[in-house]
C-alpha cells in the first residue's frame, strides 16, 4: 500500500505543485483534499508552465486518475475555464473526477468573500472560500449532488438562499445582489457540464488503496493556515494538515502510511498576519527577487524571510511528518551567511513550541544561528552528493533540529531540478 499526504509545511507555497507533480509521474491517482481556487500551483514541464488551481497537478499525466474530494470547495466557473485551458494545449482531462458530496462556491459566496474581507481585514484570495465552507457547516450549502438532483428542491432552496444572500449584500453593504432565476439557469448550465466528471470519489480512493494502487493526498495551503492549527484568524478555513486528508477525501487515516511535508529552504507568506522572521532589509528583497515570490492566484508580493525550525518542529507535530521536501534551496545560492531561528524570544524569555496565541506570536523575537552561505550555483545539481559541503551542512542542520529526515531537495522550477535521497514507498 502507497498512500501518501502531500502537505505544506509553512504559509503555503511551499512548492507543493512541482513535489506533487514530481511524485504523481509514480502515482496512480492524485487527490485534492480541501481548499479551492485560492490555492495555485506551478508546474514546468518541457519548458511549459502549467498554472492549477482547482484541478489536480497529476492531470498532466494522461494515466493518472486526478480527484477532487468532498473537502474541497469548487467553483464551477473555474474548473470549467481550467480544463479548457488544459484541453486546449491538449491536456486528456477525462481521468478527473469530482465528489458529489464537494460544496459549491457560489457567486454570492465570492462577492460577500470581498465585502467581508474590507473589515476583516485578513487578505483573503476573495474566491469565496470562507462564505462557502461557512455555508457548509451552518448547513445551507450546495453540493454537487444537489445541482444535479430533484431540480425542483434546489429550485425552492435556491431562491430562499438568493433572498437571504441579498439581504446581507444589499442591506449591510448596499451593493447590487444576485437575480435568482439568472443564477439558477448558471449553476445548472455549469453543473451540467461537470455532471460527466461528478463521482462517488470516496469509494474511487478506497478502491485505488485497496487495488495497491500509489496514491497522493495533495493539500493545498500549508499547516499554519490551518483553520485550527494555524494562525488564526489569518488563516484558511479548511484544514490544509494531514488530518484533513481523511475527512476531505473521505478515506480512514489507517489507509495513509506516509506524510510528506513540503517547506521552503526559507520562509515566505501572502496576506496578514503575525511572521516573526519577516525581513524589511534588502536581504528580504533578495529573497522575493531570487525566488520570484508572487502569488500565482492573486499576483500579489509574498512577504519573505529566513527559515523558521519552531514552525518547521510544529509543523512536524500536528501534521506526523515521515519525511520533508526541502524546496527553492538555490534561492540561497548568493547569501554570504544564512539565518535559521531556532527559538523565540516573547518577554525576555525563551519559547521552543509555536504559540497558539497569535498576540504573543507578534511579540516574538527570533533567536538566529547563523551557518555560512555556499555561493555557489547549484541549480544543475542532480545528486546530492554534489551539493557544496555548505549547502549539505545547511541542509543537516535543519535535519538535526526538526528530527525529520530530508527525503528530497528541490534546486529548481524544473522537475529534472530535483534530488531524490529517498523515493520511500514511491
Ligand atoms: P482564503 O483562503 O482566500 O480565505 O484566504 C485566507 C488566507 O489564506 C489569506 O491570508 C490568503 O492569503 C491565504 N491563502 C489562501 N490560499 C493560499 C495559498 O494557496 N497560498 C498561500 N496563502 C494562501
Amino acid at each position: 500500500m502507497s498512500a501518501i499526504v502531500l502537505v505544506g509545511a509553512q504559509w503555503g507555497d511551499e512548492g507543493k505543485g512541482k513535489i506533487t507533480d514530481y511524485l504523481s509521474a509514480r502515482a496512480d491517482c492524485v487527490v485534492r483534499y480541501q481548499g479551492g481556487s485560492n490555492a495555485g500551483h506551478t508546474v514546468a514541464v518541457h519548458n511549459e508552465k502549467f498554472m492549477l488551481h482547482l484541478i489536480p497537478s497529476g492531470i498532466l499525466y494522461p494515466e493518472t486518475l486526478c480527484i477532487v474530494g468532498n473537502g474541497v470547495v469548487v467553483d464551477m466557473e473555474k474548473v470549467l475555464a481550467e480544463l479548457q485551458g488544459l484541453q486546449q494545449r491538449g491536456i486528456d482531462t477525462s481521468n478527473l473526477r469530482i465528489s458529489l458530496r464537494a460544496p459549491v462556491v457560489m457567486p454570492y459566496h465570492k462577492k460577500i468573500d470581498a465585502l467581508e474581507d474590507r473589515s476583516s481585514n485578513i487578505g483573503t484570495t476573495k474566491k469565496g472560500i470562507g462564505p462557502t465552507y461557512a455555508d457548509k457547516i451552518n448547513r445551507i450549502g450546495f453540493r454537487f449532488c444537489d445541482l444535479v438532483g430533484d431540480r425542483e428542491y434546489f429550485a425552492t432552496r435556491l431562491k430562499t438562499m438568493v433572498e437571504y444572500k441579498n439581504r446581507i449584500i444589499q442591506e449591510i453593504y448596499h451593493e447590487e445582489g444576485f437575480d435568482y432565476k439568472e443564477l439558477m439557469d448558471q449553476l445548472l448550465s455549469q453543473a451540467d457540464q461537470l455532471k460527466k466528471y461528478l463521482a462517488d470519489t470516496s469509494y474511487l480512493v478506497y478502491s485505488a488503496i485497496r487495488d495497491g494502487k500509489r496514491v497522493i493526498f495533495e493539500g493545498a495551503q500549508g499547516t499554519l493556515l490551518d483553520i485550527d492549527h494555524g494562525t488564526y484568524p489569518y488563516v484558511t478555513s479548511s484544514h490544509p494538515t494531514a488530518g484533513g486528508a481523511c475527512v476531505g477525501a473521505g478515506i480512514g487515516p489507517t489507509y495513509i502510511n506516509r506524510v510528506l511535508g513540503i517547506a521552503k529552504a526559507y520562509t515566505t507568506r501572502v496576506g496578514e498576519g503575525p511572521f516573526p522572521t519577516e525581513l524589511f532589509d534588502e536581504t528580504g528583497q533578495q529573497l522575493l527577487k531570487r525566488g520570484a515570490e508572487f502569488g500565482v492566484t492573486t499576483g500579489r508580493q509574498r512577504r519573505c524571510g529566513w527559515l523558521d525550525t519552531v514552525i518547521l518542529r510544529y509543523a512536524e507535530r500536528i501534521n506526523g511528518l515521515t519525511d520533508i521536501a526541502i524546496t527553492k534551496l538555490d534561492v540561497l545560492d548568493t547569501f554570504k551567511t544564512i539565518k535559521v531561528c531556532v527559538a523565540y524570544r516573547y518577554k525576555g524569555t525563551l519559547i521552543h513550541e509555536f504559540p497558539e496565541d497569535i498576540k504573543i506570536l507578534k511579540e516574538c523575537e527570533p533567536e538566529y544561528i547563523e551557518l555560512p552561505g555556499w555561493q555557489e550555483d547549484i541549480t544543475g545539481i542532480t545528486r546530492y552528493e554534489d551539493l557544496p559541503l555548505k549547502a549539505r551542512a545547511y541542509l543537516a542542520k535543519i535535519e538535526e533540529i526538526t528530527g525529520v529526515k530530508q527525503s528530497i531537495i528541490a534546486v529548481g522550477p524544473k522537475r529534472s531540478q530535483t534530488i531524490v535521497r529517498d523515493l520511500m514507498y514511491m
